[in-house]
């Protein structure tokens, strides 16, 4: 494959230091030498300009319980048009995050080439489905997938324009920390949420082909989020929003490498790592490491 790489160190969507360095992370692990040793053409298409937490003295002045919205705005904007690019030159968009509020400027981006048919297979402890009005923090990260399928602040959905993904391909894995009323937006929805206990009950096998069924399903584009906090704590302890009770890394090998097999995944996004708060950069590591497996390394 022709893998264009582009990095956003994002932390304002996480109201929180620290993300911001997650792309750096990513590469210190190699990411690009070992794309390129699994014989993927890797292109680096460098990194979007980003504000950070520190450059401001109030996070809401406007009081819309959306934490930094003009400047998320702004840089979504400036990554939608960096990964139009990247699939005009005819690559294949690698997003590495920063906070998961970038998902919302790479699909924006992905909008135009694929005219939102297209499937999302969201690896998350969260929902990432709130609005500024079920949001219990206002913080970005918490809204890119309703904004993905339409809900939530105008300004946000106008980027894409939002719809930017079939809601009916929209699915869920590894969910165990969805706020009240995010979790009643969610039902009302067409996304597939399948949480850990899911996880636990049908095992990783069944969950990775339904998951896989579901997104593919009469669209032509598969994209890939990828939250390192969908992992369980003990193994990836660089994130912000730490939950129990996670995937193993095994188990994420396994629905990566299934999920690889599927033809129609054409994007891909790894957020959320903070290497502020990881023990010698081994959430990145084991990042790096599990999308391997989802470029087509095999354990033998
Ligand atoms: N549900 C919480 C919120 O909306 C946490 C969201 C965490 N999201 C993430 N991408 N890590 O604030
Ligand atoms: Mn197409
Ligand atoms: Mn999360
Ligand atoms: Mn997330």
């Amino acid at each position: 494959r022709k893998i264009g790489l582009i990095g956003v160190p994002q932390d304002v969507g996480a109201s929180k230091k620290g993300v911001d360095m997650g792309p750096g992370a990513i590469r210190v692990a190699g990411v690009i030498a070992k794309l390129r040793k699994l014989g993927h053409e890797v292109k680096d298409f460098g990194t979007v300009d980003c504000y950070t937490v520190d450059q401001f003295d109030s996070r809401d002045p406007n009081n819309l319980g959306l934490n930094y919205l003009d400047i998320i705005l702004d840089t979504c904007s400036l990554l939608k048009d960096r990964v139009e690019l990247i699939i005009n030159a005819g690559y294949m968009p690698l997003v590495l995050g920063g906070d998961h509020s970038i998902s919302i400027g790479t699909l924006a981006g992905l909008k135009k080439m694929n005219q939102g048919n297209t499937g999302v297979i969201w690896i998350d402890a969260h929902g990432d489905f709130n609005t500024a009005e079920t949001s219990p923090t206002g913080n970005i990260h918490g809204m890119p997938l309703a904004i993905a399928t339409g809900r939530g602040e105008k300004s946000l959905l106008a980027l894409g324009p939002s719809p930017t993904v079939s809601e009916k391909n929209c699915v869920i894995i590894a969910a165990r920390e969805i706020d009240p009323n995010e979790a009643k937006l969610l039902k009302e929805s067409n996304v597939t949420v399948f949480t850990m206990m899911d996880v636990m009950k049908k095992g990783i096998v069944e969950i990775a082909s339904e998951a896989i069924k579901i997104a593919s399903d009469g669209v032509d584009h598969v994209h890939v989020s990828f939250d390192v906090d969908s992992l369980d704590p003990k193994e990836a302890p660089g994130t912000g929003t730490q939950v129990p009770g996670g995937l193993h890394y095994r188990e994420v090998a396994l629905l990566l490498e299934s999920i690889s097999k599927c033809n129609k995944v054409s994007s891909f996004e790894l957020v959320e790592v903070n290497p502020a708060l990881d023990i010698q950069n081994q959430t990145a590591e084991l990042a790096v490491e599990l999308l391997c497996h989802a470029f087509g390394k095999e354990m033998y």
